[in-house]
């Protein structure tokens, strides 16, 4: 073979593995959005979506955004679990969990992320999830959605619109994400497929999960941006995430999740990162497309502060259990817990001095792979004694009521919020 057949061989391989080589890093960036995008809910590449979700589209989708709207007709649902006293038994809530328990195994370690949460949500309330980093919120939230990876095992019951989701096959999941749940998740950089332009990102969402035309799916989709108030919607369908803000990003985030009208939306640290301007106009966001659709919404955050201002009930978590639980009004009227305590006054606040150091809660939050025995804040809280450190406190109100605290010795002193 003469030289030149030889520089078009080599020629070839070298284009060939640079095909490769560009194949390669799609399906990474593939398979990292449909982790991280709301899988079903909007996934983010044309390769992915379909394949990785077949029976995601059609009927089924469809059945079901019909049962689950039927639902929301019915008369009323009841709220958090046992926290709202005053509505009849009988109500049925659009989300029940009980007694959820996600397990990590990795070789012979096992990590307990989520130690037996309960709580019910009704179609048109809020409920945050409060704690710390670590604490079991995501994993918490990514259980509702069957969003898990094979290493964890789910125990406990996950009710939507009173099918029970714990147990179900990944095709039988993905007919209740989009229609039923959506998720937007932590990150909204790392969320976004940053080689696609943001329009087809939200177009592929709607397509993911409703049998409509290419071009239906496009108007959808900028109909979805102007809703999530993206100035110049049809403009900016074209930009790429990295000629957006953070901000805006958030907001793309939030049309993806909203691309099915979801009868549950998961935002989950939707705020965090973001300037204190743009995080109160995102949740004024969230909960005006809350208040339009009667959807139900959970705010997963570790900003006390955000949920007394936005949301209905709240649940605080740590060491992957549920420590302190009460409609909002009552749970910032008497806080018992002093772990919420404690979050409560590492709250920055306008009328302390100047230059003064700012609290913080001392210590560090639990190893999830060695729960102490006991109550899992005794390390760190200043009220423990020997029950705490041997007992673990159950979640429960002892006047029967609605507010329900995990603690031997709870505070009795009102604790200023704001
Ligand atoms: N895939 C996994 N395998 C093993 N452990 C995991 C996995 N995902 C989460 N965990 C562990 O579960 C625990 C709870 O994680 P989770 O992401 O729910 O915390 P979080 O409360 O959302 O924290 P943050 O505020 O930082 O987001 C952590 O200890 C984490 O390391
Ligand atoms: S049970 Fe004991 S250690 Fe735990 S929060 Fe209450 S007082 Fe503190
Ligand atoms: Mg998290």
């Amino acid at each position: 073979m003469g030289g030149a057949g030889r520089r078009r061989i080599a020629a070839a391989f070298v284009r060939a593995a640079f095909v490769r080589a560009r194949l390669c890093v799609r399906v990474r960036l593939c398979a990292r959005s449909s982790l991280c995008i709301p899988g079903a809910v909007a996934t983010v590449s044309p390769q992915s979506s379909r394949a990785a979700h077949p029976g995601s589209r059609g009927k089924n989708t469809l059945a079901l955004h019909t049962k689950l709207r039927t639902k929301q007709t019915a008369p009323e649902t009841v709220g958090v679990a046992g926290s709202d006293g005053e509505r009849p038994e009988t109500e049925t809530a659009l989300l029940a969990v009980r007694d959820l328990r996600v397990r990590f195994t990795q070789g012979k370690r096992q990590v307990h992320a989520v130690n037996g949460i309960s709580y019910d949500l009704r179609a048109g309330r809020s409920l945050a999830i409060i704690g710390e980093s670590g604490s079991g919120k995501t994993v918490s939230c990514r259980a509702v959605m069957g969003l898990l990876p094979p290493s964890a095992t789910v125990t406990g019951s996950v009710r939507l619109g009173g099918d029970e989701l714990v147990g179900l096959s990944e095709k039988a999941l993905s007919r209740y994400r989009g229609a039923g749940v959506a998720m937007v998740f932590q990150d909204p950089a790392r969320s976004l497929n940053p080689t696609m332009r943001i329009g087809p990102q939200v177009a592929e969402a709607v397509r993911a999960h409703l049998p409509v035309s290419r071009k239906d799916a496009r108007d959808r989709a900028v109909h979805l941006l102007q809703r999530v108030r993206v100035p110049a919607a049809a403009r900016r369908y074209l930009d790429y995430p990295h000629q957006l803000s953070g901000g805006m990003r958030q907001r793309v985030m939030i049309a993806i999740a909203l691309a099915c009208d979801p009868k549950l939306l998961i935002a989950d640290e939707a705020t965090t990162g973001l300037d204190v301007t743009t995080q109160a106009q995102i949740m004024e966001l969230l909960l005006e497309l809350q208040s339009q659709t009667n959807m139900a919404l959970i705010l997963v955050s570790h900003d006390l502060g955000l949920a007394a201002s936005y949301v209905d009930e709240v649940i605080v978590m740590y060491g992957g259990r549920a420590v302190e639980q009460a409609s909002t009004s009552e749970l910032f009227a008497n806080v018992r817990m002093p772990y919420t305590q404690a979050l409560l006054h590492a709250i920055p606040r306008l009328g302390r001095p100047a230059h003064e150091v700012l609290p913080v809660v001392e210590g560090r939050p639990p190893d999830l792979s060695h729960l102490p025995a006991g109550c899992a804040f005794a390390p760190r809280c200043d009220r423990a004694d020997d029950t705490c450190r041997t007992t673990t406190p159950q979640l429960e109100d002892p006047t029967g009521g609605t507010h329900r605290f995990a603690c031997w010795h709870p505070c009795d002193e009102p604790v200023a919020v704001g």
